[in-house]
């Protein structure tokens, strides 16, 4: 049987999951598990590069693992970042292999190093926020990824990445990383029905994200008072907030709803309150066995907790291969495993 390409990703601990996480990320994520050998991370390591809170993040962690798993995102995919510090061990020795001004060009530093500097009460950057993306090359290229789904806003840090593969090839003389390639996915993009035209974020206050594992009563609270037409679309065109639930609606898997929807908004006979009631439906059904599958596993802490624990043991397996085959190849000490 013919080997199966391997797929790497992962995400920060921050909070909650809302439908723009969902659909623009996990649920793609799910559908790979089918063909591809994956491997997903929950990085706290990148998480300490911002302002954070260090008596909450383990708790996010082991939340995000909860919600992924409930999402549908197989047990033995997943890894914990710290519970594998050979990570920490490889972006050493990247670093070494890492142009400091092609790190401060990226974008994602710019930004952040603005925002971090406008949250914390001292105006504090840290290096790990400039070394944020050498510590992601390290997470692609110990497990020897070849593809990595990311959104557009992710593309520099693969290109990083890359350049650090090939650096190190040359440096050692031997073609031992493979270049990952990006993955992209054609994921529905939504955004906030408070404001559609900024995507949902958490960032921008709790009306503009909807929470994977709402309840019912407030998500079709949420739903009911989506911006639908602020009026300033042209004539003849769907403003952004109709075309934001339409979205939602495919995303959410009603194809027939939406198609009745549609027939009826070209017809001129679309009434907004139908749309968002066929919107809320989706979405509810979505969230209720999500909230149950949930349920079910916190019913199961410790289980699922010891599960994690075990797939990220196996997983370190793996990372200690490369980082052993690192050392051995860039003239560092080893000791056998
Ligand atoms: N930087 C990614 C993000 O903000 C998260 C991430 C960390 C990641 N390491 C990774 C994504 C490795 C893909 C592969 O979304």
């Amino acid at each position: 049987m013919e080997q199966k390409k391997q797929v790497l990703s992962a995400i920060q601990p921050t909070g909650d999951i809302h439908y723009g996480n969902y659909f623009g990320a996990v649920q793609n994520w799910v559908k790979l598990q089918e063909q591809y050998d994956c491997i997903y991370g929950v990085v706290d390591y990148h998480a300490m590069t911002m302002p954070y809170n260090p008596k909450k993040l383990r708790e996010y962690t082991w939340e995000l693992i909860f919600n992924l798993i409930a999402l549908g995102v197989k047990p033995e995919s997943l890894f914990i970042q710290s519970l594998v510090p050979e990570h920490a061990e490889l972006c050493w020795i990247f670093n070494c292999f890492t142009s400091y001004g092609q790190l401060t060009r990226m974008t994602q530093f710019k930004d952040k190093s603005a925002q971090a500097q406008e949250t914390s009460e001292d105006n504090f950057i840290s290096a790990g926020l400039l070394d944020y993306p050498v510590l992601q090359a390290a997470d692609i290229l110990i497990y020897r990824a070849d593809y990595v789904p990311v959104g557009k806003d992710q593309e520099q840090h693969l290109e990083l990445t890359r350049s650090i593969a090939q650096r190190f090839n040359n440096q050692v003389g031997k073609e031992y990383f493979v270049l990952p390639e990006p993955l992209f996915t054609e994921v529905p993009k939504v955004r906030s029905t408070a404001d559609p035209t900024r995507k949902m974020s958490k960032s921008a206050g709790a009306k503009h994200y909807i929470n994977v594992f709402e309840e019912e009563k407030r998500l079709r609270k949420q739903i009911r008072s989506a911006v639908t037409d602020a009026g300033d679309t042209p004539t003849g065109q769907m403003s952004p907030g109709v075309q934001n639930l339409f979205e939602l609606l495919r995303a959410g898997g009603n194809q027939e709803a939406h198609g009745n929807l549609m027939q009826a908004y070209e017809q001129g006979g679309l009434k907004y309150v139908e749309l968002k009631d066929a919107v809320a439906d989706t979405l509810v059904a979505l969230s209720n066995g999500f909230r149950e599958k949930k349920a079910e596993l916190k019913a199961n802490k410790k289980e699922v907790k010891n599960q994690v624990k075990a797939s990220s043991a196996a997983i370190r397996a793996q990372a200690q291969q490369t980082v052993k085959e690192v050392k051995e190849l860039c003239g560092l000490s080893n000791v056998k495993f």
